[in-house]
């Protein structure tokens, strides 16, 4: 059976680097591993609990957002730090996610990808926590770090480093492993 993956980018530029890391992800999946980018971060409105209660209809982007996560079999982030942080679009994100359980269990792994050699290590940090919190399935194989990113690409955000190509295609295989062991239960 197919396997569904949903990636979700943590920067909003059109050439980010986070982003092709996510489609890189898509072209060195598994055939059996259907992987689809979530487009709609920069629509969603700022959350707040108000708009979120029993009775109250949350926005339709938000709704799709829900939706889209619940779909997926598993999640992979890959993010950018700014100023030692998960980028706020991205926490917007998660904070309408908290409450309403998608990721309850759901394999989730977790990438960052900076110019810097930190790698945007705190951001990755952060973000592991907080969907902890929300009890996703991280384990350390579905964790990646990508330091000094843009020697690792080329201009089009091809990725040009067979190391990194292979700790990509590796954390996939985890994912699709966990989800399909689990099938099986
Ligand atoms: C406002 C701002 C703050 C940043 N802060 C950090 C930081 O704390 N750590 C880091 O590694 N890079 C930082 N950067 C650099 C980003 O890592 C870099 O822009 C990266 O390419 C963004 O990822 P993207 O290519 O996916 O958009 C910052 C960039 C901006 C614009």
């Amino acid at each position: 059976m197919a396997i569904n993956i949903l990636g979700i980018s943590g920067s909003l530029r059109s050439s980010s680097s986070n982003t092709a890391l996510l489609r890189a992800c898509a072209v060195i999946a598994p055939a059996d591993v259907n992987m689809t980018i979530y487009e709609g971060l920069d629509k969603l409105p700022y959350f707040s609990p108000e708009l979120d209660t029993e009775g109250s209809s949350p926005a339709d982007t938000v709704l799709s957002l829900r939706n889209q996560v619940r779909a997926a079999d598993a999640v992979i982030f890959s993010t950018p730090e700014y100023a030692f942080g998960v980028p706020g679009v991205l926490k917007n994100a998660l904070d309408w996610l908290v409450s309403s359980g998608e990721f309850t269990h759901k394999p989730t792994g977790v990438i960052s990808a900076s110019p810097l050699a930190t790698g945007g290590d705190k951001a990755h940090a952060s973000l592991v926590q907080t969907l902890k919190v929300m009890t996703a399935d991280i384990q350390e194989e579905y964790k990646l770090i990508i330091p000094i990113v843009r020697t690792k690409m080329d201009p089009m955000g091809n990725v040009t480093d067979p190391e990194l190509k292979s700790s990509l295609l590796a954390l996939v295989n985890h994912l699709a492993a966990r989800i399909s062991s689990a099938d099986q239960h």
